[in-house]
């Protein structure tokens, strides 16, 4: 693709249009891109390679821009194989060529290719010099791999920002950026919020113009919107005012009442309320949305003396992205032994700062007049609170 980044970083990576699953999990109804950036100098610096799956593209177009010349770096910022698939081949076709990587990817290298290239280590603030341009290293262990290691070009003043600041599509997409972003950020960089609020600090001297990350578009606009969802996100901070209502149902009656619910809670003016049927939604959207809203409601139902499995699959996920700070409310549902409920709570018990809107409300299969005006007083609670 032709993407101007400015005269001497030129873009090499390539777009992934029938990937199934990103990960082999999350879906990509627009595809994938692999991010990859030839820096012209005296030594030319190719940054990251790709995935397997895009070699020969890959190749080619750092061929064209390098318009017969060598590349004298590959400087790999994260080992993960959607990077790295592809180094072989780099390193087959350019056995001159010198990897630069960090002490631990150094160590991790191997598990991810086999090859004879000379390896040059970077330490953590150590720069290297391409000419008239200058790459300074920012380690950023957990964002999202121990291994990563960020970096800065000072001329011309660009962040390559490794997985950080990417998003799902390809490049060639034309939708909102924050909402691919943010179920980007949330699955699969959301449990080390620590590690990126530490790294934005690292950053916060450095003036940054542009930011060249591995998936998703290159930034040099308004960079202030992003680096401030960013730190939203990592500090674990609600984005948007509103509730998220997730919904588990089996024969629809919980459904039923969690679309009661909703209508309670727009009538009452709440700013926003998103819905999600969670055996029926994408699980990383639910996750991403979880983490978007300061409230969340949940309605499930009972299953095998414990937990309707959809649910507790969004639970576990919330579990592991260290879901915390947030108001929850709690719907179940059973046809003889409620047990739902417990469950729910017994995952949210164990999460750091999760304060429950009024108490867990009881459904036996179809709504009563009495769990209607118990689901309207929640309503009005979770408004209020
Ligand atoms: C396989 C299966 C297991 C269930 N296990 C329980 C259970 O352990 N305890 C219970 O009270 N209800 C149990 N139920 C009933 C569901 O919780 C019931 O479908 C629900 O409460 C009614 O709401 P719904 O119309 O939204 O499905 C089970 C239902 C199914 C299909
Ligand atoms: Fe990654
Ligand atoms: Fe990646």
């Amino acid at each position: 693709m032709d993407i101007k980044i400015t005269d001497s970083i030129k873009y090499i990576g390539t777009n992934d249009y029938d990937l199934d699953l990103f990960e082999s999990q999350y879906i990509v109804p627009n595809g994938m891109a692999y991010n990859s950036y030839l820096i012209l100098d005296e030594k030319s610096a190719v940054m990251a390679a790709a995935d397997k799956r895009k070699i020969d593209e890959w190749l080619s177009a750092l061929e064209k821009e390098l318009a017969g010349e060598k590349p004298y770096y590959l400087v790999l910022q994260h080992l993960e194989p959607d990077h790295t698939g592809a180094v072989k081949a780099f390193c087959d076709k350019y056995p001159e060529a010198i990897l630069v990587m960090g002490e631990t990817a150094k160590r991790m290298f191997p598990q991810f290719a086999a090859v004879d290239n000379e390896i040059v280590t970077v330490k953590d603030g150590e720069s290297l010099s391409l000419g008239s341009h200058t790459l300074k290293f920012t380690a950023s262990p957990m964002v999202h791999w121990p291994e990563v290691m960020m970096c800065y070009e000072e001329s011309e003043k660009v962040l390559f920002s490794a997985d950080a600041f990417g998003k799902f599509g390809t490049l060639d997409t034309d939708e909102d950026w924050a909402c691919e972003a943010r179920r980007y950020y949330f699955n699969i960089v959301g449990k080390y919020g620590q590690q990126v609020q530490a790294l934005l600090g690292k950053l916060a001297d450095c003036p940054i113009e542009i930011i060249c990350p591995l998936h998703g578009p290159i930034l040099s606009e308004n960079l202030d919107y992003y680096l401030g969802l960013y730190k939203t996100w990592s500090a674990y901070e609600p984005e948007s005012e509103g509730t998220f209502v997730a919904v588990a149902s089996i024969h629809g009656h919980t459904l039923e009442a969690a679309e009661y619910f909703a209508e309670q809670l727009k009538a009452l003016g709440e700013p926003k309320v998103a819905f999600s049927e969670v055996p029926r939604e994408d699980q990383a959207e639910c996750v991403e949305d979880a983490f978007r809203y300061p409230k969340t409601v949940l309605f499930a139902c009972s299953y095998d003396a414990g937990l309707f499995p959809p649910m507790e699959e969004l639970l576990m996920h919330l579990r592991d992205k260290t879901y915390r700070n947030r108001k929850v409310a709690l719907v179940q549902n059973g046809s003889w032994a409620p047990s739902a409920g417990r469950v729910m709570k017994s995952y949210l018990d164990n999460m750091q700062n999760i304060e429950y809107i009024g108490d867990l409300i009881t459904i036996k299969t179809s709504l009563t007049e009495e769990n209607k005006a118990q689901l309207k007083a929640l309503a009005e609670a979770v408004h209020n609170a």
